[in-house]
């Protein structure tokens, strides 16, 4: 006698759709998602998976019919599923499906099947765990494969074989390390092995679906635990292979240098712990990526990764490309991290001078607070008393920060004297003077030989151009 978990079913909307279901004779159940939260005590999700064993479709139109308001019902009729929002919810309606995959594309053909059908095809026991809506087994649960007990081991499992569920659809090989990351859970022996066999088939998966995953691997608490993953099965290799050509350490004439690639994953735990910015994070993950292109040793000086920081910033545009991201001003932003994340570091080893501070507030910009976490995150030496001498440089440079902008503004630089004012000064009509005076009042500006003010900036445009032979005009 399967127990009954009605309180995972009080919410009214339940009953509505149990209703529905009796007055059109098919069964239903909440399945997936919904259920595996309830089960870990998680804030109850706004998406509710509901499978009807016979037309979703049908199922959907019926309950948006009952419901106040009378919400939209949308049909995607090539998949035989169905949706409707009904504040906060966001009902998914779907047939039980015995389901068989074309060999090179994700796209299911369906076929109509019964609970036990549509439960086999899904991708772990702890997601296919259903609970009964009509009133003959309202509350009822129904987990063939033990879920329940692989939720509580923490175990991530497929119902089927994990060759057959993982090569049927690739991208739950993702999903496996996604919610290993995110529940802190093991994956089964077999799966984990199945997954390596299978890696290759990650390339038909779309990569917006990929990076869907990599953002909720790189959200979850420790994202490290899913980039170990990634890499132990070996599908690094085909999502980020600038990320697997950091591993490794070399030797020569009995120098090292350390494996960037579990160095990154600390720098990304590390930031994970003091923010949840998803771009911060990626740039965390990207920050060393020029390091391989870029190593090199030098008998004199040993291991070297000179100008990574730039090769790594270009890298960053790449990658975006290639994975199909956003190519607008939240690569930008990973960009300027990439590109910057040494110079805190380099400030902090230095006798910190206000001009060195300015040049990194102009470069930084509005991204200066965002620069100093992550070079912070990049901290990961175990010398406990070198870890406490760099914390405390960078707090030093910190609040150098905070002074050199509360008195000099640099943060959002804006010229003190626009090219027009030039013009008019020195009657000319547009022409590389005016770029030459220009540059130089803001470099007279971050050495600090004058203050960021129009009067001082004044007196030093008309310095400047007594020195270029131009004439002021009266
Ligand atoms: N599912 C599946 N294979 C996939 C995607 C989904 O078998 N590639 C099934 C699982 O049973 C899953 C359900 O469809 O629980 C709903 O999928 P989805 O909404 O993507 O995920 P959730 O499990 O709800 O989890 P999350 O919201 O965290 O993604």
């Amino acid at each position: 006698m399967e127990e009954l978990y009605k309180n995972a079913i009080a919410h009214p909307i339940f009953k509505v759709i149990g209703e529905a279901a009796d007055e059109l004779q098919v069964d239903a159940y909440v399945i997936g998602g919904f259920v595996r939260d309830f089960f870990l005590g998680k804030a109850i999700p706004k998406d509710i998976d509901v499978v009807a064993v016979g037309s979703g479709i049908a199922l959907a139109e019926k309950v948006g019919a009952k419901l106040k308001g009378k919400p939209k019902v949308k049909v995607f009729k090539n998949f035989g599923t169905a949706m409707l929002k009904y504040e906060p919810w966001e009902l998914e309606f779907v047939g039980a499906r015995k389901e068989s995959y074309q060999r090179n594309s994700r796209k299911p053909i369906v076929e109509n099947g019964s609970l036990e059908d549509d439960q086999n095809r899904r991708d772990f026991t702890i997601n296919a765990l259903a609970i009964g809506l009509n009133q003959h087994h309202f509350g009822k649960l129904l987990d063939p494969f033990n879920g329940l007990e692989d939720l509580s081991a923490k175990i991530i499992r497929t119902p089927l074989a994990p060759s057959i569920t993982y090569s049927d659809d690739p991208l739950r090989m993702l999903r496996a390390i996604r919610f290993a990351t995110q529940l802190h859970f093991e994956i089964e022996l077999q799966s984990l092995q199945a997954i390596s066999e299978n890696r290759e088939r990650i390339k038909i998966v779309s990569k917006e679906r990929i990076v869907e995953e990599v953002h909720k691997i790189l959200m979850a608490k420790r994202p490290s635990f899913g980039f170990a993953l990634l890499q132990q099965t070996g599908l690094l290799s085909y999502i980020f292979p600038e990320l697997a050509a950091l591993q490794g350490i070399e030797e020569i004439e009995g120098q090292r240098h350390k494996d960037n690639f579990w160095h990154t994953l600390e720098v990304v735990d590390n930031i994970a712990s003091t923010t949840d910015k998803l771009w911060l994070r990626w740039a965390a993950l990207l920050h060393d990526i020029g390091k391989a292109p870029t190593k090199r040793f030098d008998n004199k000086i040993g291991w070297t990764f000179h100008g990574h920081e730039f090769v790594g910033s270009k890298m960053v545009y790449k990658l975006f490309k290639r994975l199909r991201m956003p190519l607008n001003e939240k690569m930008k932003f990973v960009q300027k991290m990439v590109l910057l994340s040494s110079r805190p570091i380099i400030l902090s080893e230095d006798h910190v001078t206000d001009s060195a501070v300015r040049r990194l507030i102009f470069d930084a910009g509005e991204a200066i607070e965002d620069l100093m976490t992550l070079c912070e995150a990049d901290i990961t030496t175990k010398n406990p008393k070198k870890q406490r001498k760099y914390l405390n440089n960078f707090k030093l440079v910190r609040q150098k920060i905070r002074e050199v902008e509360e008195r000099d503004r640099i943060r959002n630089f804006q010229p003190p004297i626009s090219g027009e004012e030039i013009m008019q000064t020195f009657n000319l009509r547009p022409s590389k003077e005016i770029g030459i005076i220009k540059e130089a009042i803001k470099e007279a500006i971050l050495e600090g030989e004058i203050p960021n003010e129009h009067k001082a900036a004044h007196q030093f445009m008309l310095k400047k151009g007594e020195e270029l032979g131009l004439k002021q005009c009266n």
